[in-house]
Formats: structure tokens, sequence, C-alpha cells
């Protein structure tokens, strides 16, 4: 199933995405409303040509990561400027136009909360190049026994930690659940990297409803990885 797709990134220097600051975020322009509904300074009129570029000849797709509601994610091969070859995930949209909106975040975000760097987007077709996250998605965890109470707990705090340094960079996640959380177990502590931020909201000034709802879907995690822990188990079953 591979297609030879190689991609090479045009009029940018595909290092500088790897060495990417938060300053992205603080440049961006904000029209943040309290309604609730406001929608995303990400919008722009430039329909994405102001961020990285990248043609399809230095892609490799070596296979399918995940089929969502809006799109396919595929895992790829991208030849940087330099000759290295990196890992990356290629996410395409069923609706086939391009996710200007995920990749100009992922851009502003440039990798707080553990969100994958933003290699660039490409057209015919359109897609948005990120990292490929190392690690075990969260829902992976909560249904594996593998993880005991401690490991759930570990995975848990780095995910707190990674929402609050996605609210620290301006930016409510809004779809936080255990399938849009990578957990590297690799590191000691672990370490967490949120993925799928299509949905994500800057954060108004003087206002906190939108992190409430993150902190909201973190409780049902926890909820979940408690109730499902193989401790809570093994006490059920001695009730
Ligand atoms: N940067 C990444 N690194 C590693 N794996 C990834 C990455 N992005 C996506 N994936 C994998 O692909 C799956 C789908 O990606 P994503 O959640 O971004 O797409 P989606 O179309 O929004 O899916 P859904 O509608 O199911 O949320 C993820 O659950 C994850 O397994
Ligand atoms: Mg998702």
């Amino acid at each position: 199933m591979t297609s030879l797709v190689q991609v090479t990134p045009v009029s940018h220097n595909s290092s500088s995405s790897t060495t990417s600051t938060n300053s992205h975020y603080s440049s961006s322009s904000t029209t943040s409303t309290s309604s609730h509904n406001s929608s995303s300074s990400t919008n722009s009129s430039s329909g994405g040509r102001d961020l990285p570029q990248l043609t399809w000849d230095r892609l490799h797709l070596v296979g399918n990561v995940g089929t969502g509601e809006f799109g396919v994610s595929h895992h790829g091969q991208l030849t940087l400027s330099n000759g290295d070859v990196t890992d990356v995930v290629v996410k395409i949209l069923h609706s086939g136009k391009a996710n200007t909106k995920e990749a100009r975040i992922l851009h502003e975000l440039a990798v707080a909360g553990g969100t994958p760097i933003l290699y660039g987007v490409t057209t015919k077709p359109h897609a948005i190049v990120m990292q490929y996250c190392r690690g075990v998605l969260l829902s992976s965890i909560l249904n594996s026994f593998m993880y005991d109470v401690h490991h759930r707990q570990e995975a848990y705090d780095a995910t707190c930690v990674a929402v609050a340094e996605f609210h620290g960079a301006g930016y409510s996640h809004v779809d936080l659940h255990a399938g849009n959380i990578i957990i590297d177990t690799s590191t000691s502590p672990y370490t967490c990297h949120l993925i799928d931020v299509g949905l994500s909201e800057r954060i108004p000034p003087d206002d906190d409803w939108w992190e409430k709802i993150d902190w909201r879907d973190l409780q049902d995690i926890q909820t979940r990885l408690h109730l499902n822990s193989p401790d809570d188990i093994g006490r059920r079953e001695l009730l």
C-alpha cells in the first residue's frame, strides 16, 4: 500500500519549523469575543499561503494512522532540505479542502502542550504535514491492563501539564478525549502530546470559559482512568 510521493519544502527553510518558538502565537491577531462562539483568530484571508509550504515530491506515504470523521491521517516520511528524513503525519480532509485552521493553530502553538511541529502544508491535494509523535494513545492506556494505576496517574499528570502549557500559549483545545492524547512512555516521568487541534479556540482575555471546557473533559478522563484501573477492578471483585 506504499505510495511514493516525495515532498520538498519550498519557500521555507524546513529547519525553522523544527526550531519554532512560542513567539509565533503572540503575533496572531486576536478577534476574541466573550460569546463562546467566537470564530478562531486563525481564520485569515491568506488562505494559508503565509504558512510553510511543502511540495509532494519530498513526501513518501507509508501507511494509515487513523481515519476520523473529517479526515485521514497517513504516516509518511519527509525529506528535509538538509537531506535528513523524518517521520511525519500527513492529514488530508475528506472534503479535499485545505485544513488551514488546524495548520495555523499548530504553527502558532509552536509545540506548546507537546503539539506536533508543523512542517508545512501542501496543495494538490491539500494536506498538513506534522511531526509524527511517538507514544501510546491515552485510549489504549485506558483499555489496557498493562498499565497499572501508577502508570495511569503518570499519564494523567503528563496530560495536565500539557493542557496547562497549551492554555499558557493562548488556546483552549476544546476536543480533549483519550484519542487525541498521545503519551510518550519512554520518558520518565511520562510526557504528553496533544494532537488534533482543529477545533481549538483562542482564549479571550478575562474569560476562563474555554479553559473550563478542557478541564471538564480532563475530569471525565480522570474518572475513567481510576474506574478502569486494574486495582479498582480487583477491589470491585473482592467486594
Ligand atoms: N501527529 C501525530 N502523531 C502520531 N499519531 C497521530 C498524529 N496525528 C494523528 N495521529 C493518529 O491519527 C489518529 C487520527 O488523528 P486526528 O485525531 O488528528 O484525526 P481526526 O480526523 O480528527 O480523527 P477523529 O475524528 O477520530 O478525532 C489519532 O488518534 C492518532 O492515532
Ligand atoms: Mg482526533
